[in-house]
């Protein structure tokens, strides 16, 4: 899309994904669809006044007619990148490489493999970071702040700081950061280019302290002792939006997915509550596997509880994630075919994309399972205790980053030891109501300390300092 005469921006975010998606409608109409989320109510907060601008990839062929059609959302500009240059760089870079290393979640004795098809993602994956890098020099004023987001867009910032050194550049890891033995799996020019690419930043946040320092390792490691560039490094630990946590969950549209969700359940039954994407690293498998290990050596439990687990769809174009969504059903129906009866389901598995329900399951949590090989931070381990009526139990992995703030509230796991899950869901299950419900109040304080808008305004407020 051309840019528009609009003033120069004076806050501008890049991401791969934008607040905003189209869809074609049967009669050729366009509509648009908003998202939330951290960014977005960040990025509100610096008011309507800011000249703020948002530049993020087109993803669907209805975003691409969006472009096409210059009907895009007012502080949105997406970016028409190839399709066939996008699929490489986020498909196959981001998500197959960059994800996995990060998320420590290959099976090393035959991946990863660099070979020459990796080279040419790669060149993909410059490509498109450029794209990023060449809208956001033509589309910031002078000095402006640009805020990068994430492993998509790892060499934008270098990119960025070539072609428009008077801008305060930062930018922000949403995952975790691999330590440096697996880090360098990576081939060591690859290593190389994508550190000193964040280093092309004024600032590098990250969601923990852990993560930060994994990443200043990393840098030694691979580049040498000390950040060469001067870049400063930062933590801000996103929290959860209790304002409108507690608002958007009391809705119509939540009361209602709550009253079926009860009958699903069935009378005067505990609930363990999960709710992900599909997704590797939050290892949804093991947590199904410890369920039925607490259903085969604590048989009390058998018709009192029921596991409510919505995985919700992610990456389908990647096989391996289509595989382990499969994976995912089969072990669900495996528990109810073990332990079902007429009247109980042991696990209620949800796979349909439902924010209303999520909530309905967030206010209906006895306890909560968030058990990630490992994860940047994991919202909903912040999101229940927020939410959950009768005051949940949060059976927690040490290896999500929200693990850092909550950890002394939690009943916490290794996310490898099945047993070791079944027993602290076992605990989480009998622990008394008073000392749940003392917890939740204080994980879902430690939860909320630092909110969206504020978050963001932080990082902003750092980059000036
Ligand atoms: O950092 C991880 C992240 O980008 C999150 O911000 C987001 O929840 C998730 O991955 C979704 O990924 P995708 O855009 O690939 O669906």
């Amino acid at each position: 899309m051309a840019s528009t005469a609009a003033p120069k921006a004076q806050v501008l975010v890049a991401s791969n994904r934008g607040p905003v998606s189209y869809t074609v409608g049967e009669d050729g109409s366009l509509s648009a669809k908003r998202g939330g989320g951290g960014l977005v109510s960040g990025l509100s907060a610096i008011g309507s006044d800011a000249d703020s601008l948002w530049v993020c990839a087109a993803l669907s062929d209805g975003d691409r007619e969006a472009v096409r059609r210059g009907e895009g959302e007012p502080g949105v500009r997406m970016l028409d990148i190839p399709a066939d240059v996008h699929a490489d760089a986020y498909n196959g870079i981001a998500n197959s490489v960059l994800w996995f290393v990060h998320h420590m979640l290959y099976q090393t004795p035959l991946e990863p493999v660099f070979d020459a098809e990796f080279r040419r993602q790669w060149e993909s994956y410059r490509a498109y970071n450029r794209a990023f890098a060449e809208a956001l020099a033509e589309e910031a004023a002078e000095g402006a702040a640009v805020m990068i987001q994430d492993y998509h867009l790892a060499l934008a910032p270098r990119m960025l700081r070539q072609l428009r050194p008077d801008l305060r550049i930062g930018h922000f890891s949403h995952t975790p950061w691999a330590p440096p033995d697996y880090f360098r799996l990576l081939p060591d020019d690859i290593a190389a280019e994508l550190l000193t690419g964040i280093l092309g930043a004024d600032r590098a946040a990250f969601l923990t302290r852990r993560w930060a320092d994994a990443f200043t390792a990393c840098c030694h490691a691979v580049l040498g002792p000390g950040i060469p560039s001067g870049t400063r490094i930062g933590v801000h630990g996103l929290g959860a939006d209790a304002e409108f946590l507690r608002e958007r969950a009391h809705r119509a549209d939540v009361d209602e997915r709550m009253a079926g969700l009860r009958e699903e359940i069935g009378e005067g039954r505990r609930t363990i509550v999960r709710v992900d994407r599909t997704e590797l690293s939050k290892n949804i498998v093991r947590g199904l596997l410890a369920y039925r290990h607490l259903l085969r050596e604590h048989p009390d439990w058998r018709e009192r509880v029921v596991h409510v687990a919505f995985a919700y769809p992610s990456r389908q174009d990647l096989a391996v994630y289509r595989d382990y969504t499969a994976e995912v059903q089969r072990v669900a129906e495996a528990v109810n075919a073990e332990f079902g009866t007429a009247g109980w389901s042991p696990v209620l598995l949800h796979v349909k994309d439902d924010f209303a329900r999520s909530l309905a399951a967030y206010r209906l949590a006895d306890v909560a399972l968030v058990n990630p090989i490992r994860d940047g931070m994991n919202l909903v381990a912040k999101e229940v205790p927020v939410v959950s009526e009768s005051g949940c139990a949060l059976v927690l992995s040490r290896e999500a980053g929200a693990f850092e703030e909550l950890g002394e509230d939690a009943v916490c796991v290794n996310p490898y030891d099945v047993v070791g899950t079944a027993e602290a869901l076992h605990s989480a299950l009998s622990m008394g109501e008073g000392e749940r419900s003392e917890r939740c109040k204080r994980l879902a304080a430690a939860a909320t300390a630092l909110p969206p808008a504020r978050w963001f305004l932080d990082q902003l407020g750092a980059l000036d300092d």
